[in-house]
């Protein structure tokens, strides 16, 4: 395991303090907050989405690759009241059946991944029909002349929070067969410029043509 990454998991609750005071915990509560039914965070790191589910959350599953993060994952989740399966695994090889989740969140994780197409084709194959993606993420700006201070300035990023700042997951997304309903830009809190847009939403899987109308009808034994 790399020293860096170690040192990125020991760190990151404190490193995400002022943005989360300054506003990200709240973005956090805003997307979090309408999952619902058997949920999927992937890539959940040291957990700070746990206090944010809500009651229709009928089963939360959290995976994390990384082990320095996965140990505080796992403390975090002993200490709240919710239940939680906690796994090793990375967002290009989830370890269960399609169709599985009704919702999956992903925040500040598409950023960072190894292969996002891979990922994201990872997200929606464990996504049932009609199931949601629910995201928080920074991505690259549709301005291409604020994007191409991000292409300038990427190397501090990785540097600072070992990710990218200039993927283009907006169209990831929906090159990889999710349906963009709801999606919305702002500032990350308290991050240098090239971080910005931080983006946040709803992607759904969409239903086959054909089977939204579907009603299955039992013959009446009388
Ligand atoms: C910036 S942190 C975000 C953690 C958490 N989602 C949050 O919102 O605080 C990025 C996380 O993505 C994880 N990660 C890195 N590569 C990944 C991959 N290929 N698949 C899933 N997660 C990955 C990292 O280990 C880390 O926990």
């Amino acid at each position: 395991m790399g020293l860096r990454k170690r040192i990125f998991a020991a760190t990151y609750d404190w490193q995400m303090g002022g943005a989360q005071r300054a506003g990200l915990a709240d973005l956090r509560a805003g997307v979090v907050s309408r999952a619902t039914g058997l949920v999927l965070e992937v890539g959940a790191g040291t957990g700070l989405n746990l206090p944010h589910y809500g009651p229709d959350v009928e089963h939360l599953t959290l995976t994390e690759p990384d082990p320095s993060m996965l140990k505080r994952l796992q403390r975090r989740v002993e200490q709240q009241p919710r239940s939680a399966t906690v796994l090793r695994a990375p967002a290009e090889r989830l370890p269960f059946d399609d169709d599985s989740f009704d919702t999956v969140v992903c925040t500040l994780v598409l950023c960072g991944v190894e292969d996002q197409p891979l990922a994201v084709r990872e997200i929606r194959r464990v996504l049932r029909p009609g199931g949601q993606l629910l995201f928080l993420e920074h991505m690259r700006s549709e301005d291409e002349r604020h994007a191409r201070l991000q292409d300038r300035f990427n190397w501090l990023n990785r540097a600072m929070v070992m990710c990218d700042c200039n993927r283009p997951t907006r169209l990831t997304l929906a090159s990889e067969g999710l349906r963009i309903e709801e999606i919305a830009e702002t500032d990350f809190p308290k991050a240098p410029p090239f971080i910005n847009p931080l983006v946040h939403g709803r992607a759904t899987h969409p239903t086959p043509v054909g089977a939204e109308n579907t009603t299955q009808t039992r013959a009446d034994p009388t």
